[in-house]
C-alpha cells in the first residue's frame, strides 16, 4: 500500500518503490514533516528534535510550558501567522486586511488513483500503477479558511506529487498573497541548490550554489516560466555527484510565473519550496471560492543526480505527456525558419519539401510568416488567415502539394500575441493586456492577448479551427515570444488574479485544441526554450529547446535540460554554418550527432542550397536517426561529461533492460597533437559483454565502465562519435 495512516500516532507514511515520505499531526494539530528519503519503516518522528522552543521563537498560545515552536519545527505547509518566521508557503489576508492564519489538521482521506486538478495539468496514473491520493485538510476556523493538501503517490516511478487547494469556507473575503505548492523541510544536512538559469538562446545552464543561512531563490515574474530560470530545482548534498549523494528535486507542472526557494535557518535546517510567483500575485477569494496551487513533482535519490533525472524522465514521458504521440516516434522535420525566415512562397516551400523528401525527412514545418500581413515581425499577429497570395492558395492547398512530395505539413502559430498593426488589434484593442493610461511595453513589437478572457480565447480558437478544420495540418509549433509586463485585464474583478488566470486560459485553449484535434502533434516554443516546463509537456510532448542551434552551445543547453526533462521532449535541429547565433562553424557530422540527442529531431536550413556531399550526409543522418530513435526516446540517459569542463562532451542512452546502448561524443577542445580520449559508459549490464554495432570483438561491460571506450587516437575539434553497443547473448 503506497499510503498508510497510523491512527494512534496520527502518522502518514507514503511509500514508493525505493522512497518513504512521512509526516505526522502533532499534539497541537500542526502537520509536521518527518522524513523524505530511502525507503524506511516505523515512526521516524525521532528525527525531529527541533520542536523545542529555542531562543525567543514564538509558541502557540496554549503551549504554556514553552516546549514547542513552529519557528523551528519542520512543516508540510508553513503559513504566516503561527510564529514561523521563515519563508511561508501561504500568506493570506483576512477580510479585515490583517495577515495571519493558524492552520491545524481538520481531516484526511485516502483515495485510490491519482488526483487531477481543475483547469491545470497534472501527472496522471494508469490502471496498474497502484497510485493513491492522500488529501489532508488543514483549517483555520476564525478565518474561514481551508487548505487541502494533495499528495499523489506513483510508486513505480518513485515520484510523489503535491498540490494544494485553498478554499474560502467563511463569510468574508480572503486574499492569498503567496502560495507555494510544496514545501520540503529537512532537519539536517548541508546542501547545494542546483537551478537551471540562462537567457534567450542560452537556456538552462546548471547553477550550483551552497545553501547558506538566508534565502536563495529564483523565479519568473514574466507570466511564463521563462528563458532565464526554469521551474525545476535540485537540492543535494554538497558532495553529490552524478552517481553518489542524496538529492531531492521539485518540478513545477505549471507554465507561468514561479518561485523556487531554498533557505537555511538558524538551526541549520533547510527548507525548499516551489510554487507561484508572489510578486505580481494577490488572489482574492470570495466566500465559496477556491484557488489551486499547481502541482509539483518530487523525487528523491540516494545515488546522485542521475537517478533524479531517470525518475523524472520516466514520469514526465509516461505520466505527464499524453495522447497518441506520447510513445510514438516523432516526425523528422525540416523547419522553414532558419531556412528562409519570412522570405518564402508556397512554391519555395514545395521546393524545400521536394528536397527534404529525397533526404528521407517526414514533415515540412512552415514557420512564422504565412498569415495576415506578416511580412516581418512588426505586424500581423492575431490575424490567423493564410496569406493566399504568398502561399499560392490556402494552407490546405499547400498541405496537398507538400503531401504530394511525400511529406506532412506543420505550421507555426503564436496565438497568445497580437501586433498593433493587425486587424484583430484594430477591432479589439481592449483584448491586449495593457494598463489604462500607460503606453504598453512592447516586446518584439507585439502585445499579449488577455487569455484570462473567455471571449478572447473563443476568438482565437475559432481562428485556429478555421485553418485546422480544412485538414492537412499534422503538427503545430505553438510559440510565445514575449513576457507579460502590463498586467491589467479589462474584465478582471481583481488585477492580482490576472497572471494566474492567464495561464489557466492558456491551458483551456490548448486543451480545446487538443480535444478537437487529438492526433495533432503540438511542439511548444517560447522564444526558443522560454516555456520548457512540465506544464507545457502535458499538452505538447516536445518543446523547441532553444533558438540557439549552434552545436557547441547546444551541448551545454541540452546537458542542462537533461537534468529535469526527458530527451523525448527535446526539439533539436541541424542548422547551417556559420551558425546564425554564434557565427561558429561545426562540421555537419557533429551537428547531426548533437541534434540526434533530441527525441524531436530535424533540420532548420535551406536544403535546396546544399551540395551533393552534404545531402548524402544528411540522408545518412536521417537513416541513422531512425535506427537509434527508440533508444533516444525511451532509453535511460547518462551524462558522461560536463560540457563546460571537459574536452570531450559525451552522453549515452541505454535500453532499460541493458540490451543496447548508444555512446555519443563530440570533441570540443584539443591541445597539441591531442591524446586519446576515453569515454566511460554507465548502466551496462555488469558481467556482460557488448559488441560495437554487433560486430568486432566482444568488449567486457565492466572494463568499458571502468576504463572506458577509446575514441580515435588524435581527435580534431568537433570530431564526433556515435557507438552503438549491443549486448552479446
Ligand atoms: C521564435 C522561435 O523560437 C523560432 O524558432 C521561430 O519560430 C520564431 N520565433 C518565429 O518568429
Amino acid at each position: 500500500m503506497p499510503l498508510s495512516f497510523d491512527a494512534p500516532a496520527r502518522l502518514f507514511t507514503l511509500s514508493t518503490a525505493s522512497t518513504t515520505y512521512q509526516m505526522k499531526v502533532d499534539r497541537h494539530g500542526y502537520l509536521l514533516h518527518l522524513y523524505y528519503g530511502t525507503r524506511a519503516s516505523g515512526d521516524l518522528g525521532y528525527l525531529v528534535t527541533h520542536c523545542a522552543l529555542s531562543g525567543m521563537s514564538g509558541q502557540p498560545h496554549e503551549d504554556a510550558d514553552r516546549t514547542f515552536s513552529l519557528d523551528v519545527a519542520p512543516q508540510e505547509f508553513p503559513f504566516q501567522g503561527g510564529g514561523d518566521m521563515r519563508s511561508p508557503a501561504l500568506l493570506v489576508r483576512g477580510a479585515d486586511g490583517t495577515f495571519g492564519c493558524d492552520l491545524r489538521y481538520a481531516r484526511h482521506e485516502v483515495r485510490p488513483g491519482k488526483y487531477s486538478l481543475p483547469g491545470l495539468p497534472a501527472a496522471y496514473a494508469e490502471a496498474g500503477d497502484g497510485a493513491e491520493t492522500l488529501s489532508v485538510t488543514l483549517a483555520d476556523e476564525r478565518l474561514g479558511l481551508e487548505v487541502e493538501l494533495l499528495y499523489g503517490v506513483l510508486p513505480a516511478f518513485d515520484v510523489i506529487t503535491r498540490a494544494a487547494v485553498v478554499r474560502n469556507v467563511g463569510a468574508g473575503r480572503l486574499t492569498v498573497e503567496k502560495l507555494q505548492s510544496a514545501c520540503l523541510d529537512l532537519v539536517s544536512g548541508n546542501f547545494d541548490l542546483i537551478t537551471f538559469d540562462g537567457r534567450h538562446a542560452m537556456e538552462r545552464r546548471p547553477s550550483r550554489r551552497h545553501v547558506e543561512n538566508g534565502a536563495l531563490s529564483v523565479g519568473s515574474r514574466r507570466g511564463m516560466s521563462s528563458n532565464q530560470y526554469n521551474p525545476f530545482m535540485i537540492l543535494c548534498d554538497r558532495d553529490a555527484t552524478e552517481t553518489a549523494g542524496r538529492a531531492w528535486s521539485m518540478s513545477f507542472v505549471y507554465s507561468g510565473g514561479f518561485l523556487a526557494e531554498a533557505e537555511r535557518d538558524q538551526f541549520e535546517q533547510t527548507r525548499a519550496q516551489m510554487g507561484l510567483d508572489d510578486g505580481l500575485f494577490s488572489y482574492p477569494l470570495e466566500p465559496g471560492e477556491s484557488l489551486v496551487a499547481p502541482e509539483v513533482l518530487m523525487t528523491y535519490s540516494s545515488a546522485g543526480l542521475e537517478k533524479i533525472s531517470h525518475n523524472l524522465h520516466r514520469v514526465i514521458r509516461r505520466r505527464v505527456c499524453r495522447g497518441p504521440w506520447r510513445d510514438a516516434p516523432r516526425p523528422v522535420l525540416v523547419n522553414s525558419w532558419e531556412a528562409c525566415y519570412f522570405d518564402f512562397t508556397g512554391d519555395r516551400l514545395v521546393e524545400l519539401a521536394r528536397r527534404a523528401a529525397d533526404l528521407g525527412i517526414d514533415m515540412l514545418v512552415m514557420d512564422d510568416g504565412w498569415f495576415g500581413s506578416r511580412s516581418d515581425d512588426r505586424r500581423g499577429l492575431g490575424d490567423w488567415r493564410p496569406n493566399v497570395e504568398k502561399l499560392g492558395g490556402t494552407v490546405a492547398d499547400l498541405a496537398r502539394r507538400v503531401n504530394e512530395c511525400g511529406l506532412g505539413l506543420g505550421i507555426w502559430v503564436e496565438p497568445e500575441m497580437v501586433s498593433e498593426d493587425s486587424d484583430l488589434f484594430r477591432a479589439h484593442p481592449d483584448w491586449a493586456l495593457s494598463v489604462p493610461g500607460k503606453d504598453p511595453v512592447l516586446g518584439r513589437d507585439q502585445l499579449v492577448l488577455d487569455l484570462s478572457r473567455a471571449d478572447v480565447r473563443d476568438n482565437l480558437f475559432g481562428q485556429l479551427c478555421a485553418v485546422l478544420d480544412q485538414g492537412g495540418v499534422e503538427y503545430v509549433k505553438w510559440d510565445c515570444n514575449r513576457s507579460i509586463v502590463d498586467v491589467h485585464s479589462r474584465l478582471a474583478s481583481d488585477q492580482g488574479k490576472v497572471l494566474y488566470d492567464y495561464v489557466l486560459g492558456l491551458y483551456d485553449l490548448l486543451g480545446r485544441v487538443r480535444s478537437r484535434y487529438p492526433d495533432l502533434l503540438i511542439e511548444g516554443c517560447s522564444a526558443g526554450g522560454g516555456r520548457f516546463d512540465a506544464g507545457m509537456l502535458a499538452y505538447a510532448p516536445q518543446i523547441w529547446t532553444s533558438d540557439n542551434t549552434d552545436a557547441r552551445n547546444r551541448l551545454t543547453i541540452q546537458y542542462g535540460t537533461s537534468f529535469g526533462y526527458p530527451c523525448s521532449a527535446v526539439g533539436a535541429h541541424v542548422s547551417a554554418c556559420p551558425n546564425e547565433t554564434t557565427g561558429r562553424t561545426v562540421p555537419l557530422d557533429a551537428r547531426g550527432v548533437v541534434a540526434m540527442a533530441g527525441g524531436a529531431f530535424g533540420y532548420e536550413l535551406d536544403l535546396t542550397k546544399l551540395g551533393d556531399r552534404d545531402c548524402e550526409l544528411i540522408k545518412g543522418q536521417v537513416a541513422a536517426y531512425r535506427q537509434i530513435e527508440p533508444l533516444v526516446r525511451e532509453g535511460l540517459y547518462y551524462r558522461l561529461s560536463v560540457p563546460e569542463e571537459d574536452d570531450v562532451c559525451a552522453w549515452e542512452f541505454v535500453a532499460e533492460d541493458g540490451s543496447e546502448a548508444l555512446v555519443c561524443a563530440v570533441v570540443t577542445h584539443v591541445d597539441g597533437y591531442g591524446v586519446t580520449s576515453y569515454v566511460r559508459p554507465r548502466g551496462l549490464t555488469p558481467g556482460a559483454a557488448y559488441r560495437v554495432e554487433g560486430s568486432g570483438p566482444e568488449l567486457s561491460a565492466d572494463a568499458l565502465m571502468d576504463m572506458g571506450l577509446p575514441l580515435s587516437a588524435s581527435c580534431s575539434p568537433y570530431e564526433s562519435f556515435m557507438y552503438r553497443l549491443e549486448r552479446v547473448g
